[in-house]
């Protein structure tokens, strides 16, 4: 009998045949989504309108990876969930198969081979590099050793104009109270190895064309991810008469997404010469006000903008005085569902909803830009569905996430992309929102340090 270990138990996984290898479930049981490199068998698995992935895994490395994933999530670093273990399997004939390891799959988060294409644009690929660069900070800010950057043990999702980056394979990862630096220099150096492999492969097929390089992309990511380790956690000293470089300090870094807990602050006998040294922890903020306001789970950059809708709303309605709670919830009901609702329902497997009002906003801008007058959201939804949404590949149920674009190449069998590709397909999806992308060179401009500082400065 197979034992099932779970903090969050879904009764409907019990009567799936757990004595059957993993790569030969039946595959009504299985659902084909976009998926990354992987040493293990992994396969996503529907139950109702639940999809997991499953990965079998020897038995210490599942007990290990759960317990990980769980201290992550409970630490707010964006991972994949945990959802259980099931052990003691076997099969037919009585012999013993590994634990599967049991995580929901992470909706509409695309592994980075979906990303890449031919044409892919740099300030695209600029987005992507910084999206990493802040989750392995963060997680090194956490604590947390991962000891197998790579770009498939990432995925991808959109965050307004960005991404925001997960991790999905813990299996080889440490947690300490603090990172030395001699620990945080082994992870780069294994991302060093693992993410050129990556750049080589994709340059192999045809993904990864000039001007980029694989070599000075992991120069890059590291460079970047140094200095964003500096102005996170490096000392700064001035003088007494530049207090002001104090908030400038934590500006910065609230900018970059991080908050500071602590603020280590000395200063000489004369006090003229003073030294700060922040401690940052991850932040988030925006995302648990908005899911605290409105029950809604989004991105951080969603959520600063989908506030920032809720406070015109409430400026628009004359309610600064009501509570704010309040307002949200006639914000909800009567800006953000009827919105929701004029997308017809075949077509919402395209963006998360928060994307979707994100996307929607720009998109009345413009509308209101072309026309010269204020265009109500309800009125602007039309034209994004049809200019927009419609044109759309799907990123939620795509059976063509991990097609290598120009060749249009559809996978022999989706539920195990390693056995290739078949011959013939059609063209990838044409995805607008990239269109606006300006070829902005490789730097990336949010990570973009030194100008953040001189932004600060002259604010
Ligand atoms: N919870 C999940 N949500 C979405 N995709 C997932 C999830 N878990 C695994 N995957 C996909 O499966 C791939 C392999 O999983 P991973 O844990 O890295 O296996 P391995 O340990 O064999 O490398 C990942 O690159 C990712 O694309
Ligand atoms: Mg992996």
């Amino acid at each position: 009998m197979p034992k099932f270990i779970s903090a969050t138990p879904d009764s409907r996984l019990l009567p799936l045949p757990w004595d059957t290898p993993l790569a030969e479930w039946p595959v009504d049981l299985l659902v084909a989504l976009p998926r990354g490199l992987s040493r293990h068998v992994v396969r996503f698995i529907q139950v109702g309108d639940s999809v997991y992935a499953a990965k079998e895994v020897v038995e210490h490395l599942a007990h290990h990876e759960y317990r990980l994933l769980q201290d992550l999530n409970r630490l707010n670093i964006p991972a994949v969930e945990p959802v259980g273990i099931i052990t003691d399997r076997k099969d037919a004939s009585g012999e013993r198969l590994d634990p599967i390891l049991l995580t929901r799959h992470l909706e509409f988060s695309l592994p980075y081979r979906s990303l890449f294409s031919p044409g892919v644009k740099q300030g695209t690929v600029s987005r992507l590099l910084d999206a990493m660069v802040v989750l392995i900070a963060r997680l090194h800010v956490g604590g947390f050793k991962w000891g197998d950057v790579s770009l498939s043990n990432i995925l991808f999702r959109r965050d307004a104009g960005e991404f925001a980056a997960y991790l999905v394979d813990a299996e080889t990862g440490e947690v300490h109270a603090r990172l030395s630096d001699g620990q945080r220099e082994q992870d780069l150096d294994v991302a060093r190895t693992n993410l050129y492999g990556d750049f080589l492969d994709l340059q192999a097929g045809g993904m990864l064309l000039e001007p980029f390089d694989p070599i000075q992309l992991v120069e890059n990511i590291i460079f970047r991810y140094q200095e964003l380790w500096q102005e996170l956690t490096g000392v700064e000293e001035f003088s007494g008469s530049e207090m002001e470089r104090i908030e400038g300090r934590v500006r910065r870094l609230n900018a970059l997404g991080f908050d500071v807990a602590e603020m280590d602050i000395e200063t000489d006998e004369g006090g003229s010469v003073i030294r700060i040294q922040p401690k940052v922890v991850d932040a988030g903020h925006h995302q648990r006000r908005l899911m605290k306001l409105t029950g809604l789970d989004t991105e951080e950059n969603q959520a600063r903008r989908l506030l920032n809708a809720l406070d015109a709303f409430r400026f628009r309605a004359g309610r600064g005085h009501c509570d704010e709670s309040v307002v949200a919830h006639e914000w909800l009901t009567q800006v953000f569902e009827p919105v929701m609702q004029k997308v017809p329902e075949e077509l919402r497997d395209k963006r998360e909803p928060a994307q979707v009002f994100h996307e929607l906003l720009d998109y009345r801008w413009y509308m209101s830009q072309r026309e010269h007058r204020d265009v109500p959201l309800v009125e602007a939804v039309t034209g994004y569905v049809h200019d927009v949404l419609q044109r759309l590949p799907d990123e939620f149920m795509s059976q063509d996430g991990l097609l290598p674009a120009s060749e249009g190449q559809r996978l022999v069998n989706p539920y195990d992309p390693s056995q290739g590709f078949m011959d013939e397909g059609e063209a990838p999806p044409h995805d607008p929102w990239e269109d606006d992308i300006d070829e902005v060179p490789l730097v990336s401009t949010y990570l973009d340090i030194a100008a953040l500082r001189a932004k600060a400065v002259s604010d």
